[in-house]
């Protein structure tokens, strides 16, 4: 018979690889071609049939919730609750206990991002007798991420981010589960690193003979935990963005797929796609190449920027050589400046990073 699942969207973390965004901000909100990443795994945890959803979060919680509210706007049920210290993965399981009843569910790692969404596994693992299903994905540098060791299309080992890994295959950070794994998460002991580790709670399954099925994702996976990752994300969704113009074009030129939203303003400039420039975002005497996603409110002039995100009201001026490569926080202000003396000028956030010529 077929089973309901919850979803269980892991959203807390400190996100330390993404500083200084996330020192005022959840790096699960950071977008990814103008949509928070978070949003995209609320969607897929949607489109597989999953309606109630238990988002975990930590000191970032008032702007999650800001953010998703009662869910209803993805067509789910939100529930939060609350983990106190991040402690790992595993601890946010048990943190969600009550939630999760004796349901399985799908566990979410609310900044990753799936191509293909999630529904045919969902539908496999539904259907199956699986105690645990867990998604994998060949990676060149698995030492950054748990990885799985197969023999003969079974799961034999995980270890949590080896300094000599035994294969390539990463685990992707979407996982299922029955509730078995609330027993093994109570039965492991923190790692090196201080955390209940999710990897050691489904080797505790397999130590138990319970069974666990590996499933490779073909689609590409994101773990947008890093600036560079974050970027190629962004790249991989403004690739197979619908174009659509519902701003203005002043003495401008579009080419390619871009996304125009209202209220966005384009003047003297050109703007070369994949791009998405954001509602009421101004761009003026300037050049926006490939792969930038600019958010709402941010102005750019005289300047040229590529292959970069800009958040909400940062703006650029004056600015000779191009930008890219670059992920521009909120209200950030990058312009030339005519005082004097002749000069850098800098107020910039703890753990920023400033490239200059
Ligand atoms: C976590 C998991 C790791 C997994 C990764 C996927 O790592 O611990 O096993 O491969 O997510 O995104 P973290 O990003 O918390 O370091």
């Amino acid at each position: 018979m077929a089973k309901e699942l919850k979803g269980l969207v892991l959203s807390g973390g400190a996100g330390t690889r993404l500083r200084p965004i996330t020192h005022t901000s959840a790096k699960q909100l950071v977008p990814v071609a103008n949509k928070p990443v978070l949003f995209y795994g609320l969607e897929s945890l949607r489109d597989a049939g999953v309606r109630d959803v238990g988002i975990v979060v930590g000191d970032t919680h008032a702007e999650i919730e800001a953010a998703v509210g009662d869910g209803s706007q993805f067509g789910l049920r939100v529930t939060y609750i609350r983990q106190d210290a991040p402690l790992g993965l595993a601890h946010a399981v048990l943190t969600a206990e009550d939630f999760l009843g004796d349901s399985p569910f799908v566990m979410y790692l609310g900044d990753n991002l799936l191509r293909d969404g999630i529904q045919d596994l969902v539908a496999e693992f539904r259907a199956g007798d699986a105690d645990a299903m867990i998604l994998l994905q060949r990676v060149p540098n698995p030492q950054a991420y748990g990885v799985a060791e197969l023999a003969d299309g079974r799961v034999v080992r995980l270890v949590e981010k080896p300094a000599e890994p035994k294969s390539d295959l990463a685990l992707v950070g979407v996982y299922m589960f029955t509730p078995a794994i609330l027993a093994a998460a109570k039965a492991i002991n923190p790692s090196a690193r201080g955390e209940l580790e999710i990897t050691d709670a489904i080797q505790y399954l397999i130590d138990q003979g319970l069974r666990v099925d590996p499933s490779e994702v073909t689609g590409w996976w994101k773990d947008t935990g890093k600036l560079a990752d974050m970027l190629e994300a962004n790249r991989l969704i403004l690739d197979v963005l619908e174009p659509r113009i519902d701003g203005t074009l002043e003495g401008s030129t579009i080419e390619g797929r871009v996304v125009l939203e209202a209220g966005a303003r384009l003047i003297n400039s050109s703007v070369r796609g994949p791009a998405i420039i954001g509602a009421g975002a101004l761009v003026e005497d300037a050049y926006v190449g490939p792969y930038s996603a600019i958010s709402t409110g941010v102005v750019i002039r005289r300047a040229e920027v590529e292959h970069s995100i800009f958040l909400e009201d940062s703006r650029v001026e004056d600015i000779d050589a191009r930008i890219e490569s670059s992920l521009v926080g909120r209200g950030v202000v990058i312009a030339r400046s005519e005082a004097k003396p002749r000069a850098y000028r800098f107020m910039v956030g703890d753990s920023s990073s400033i490239g200059l010529l």
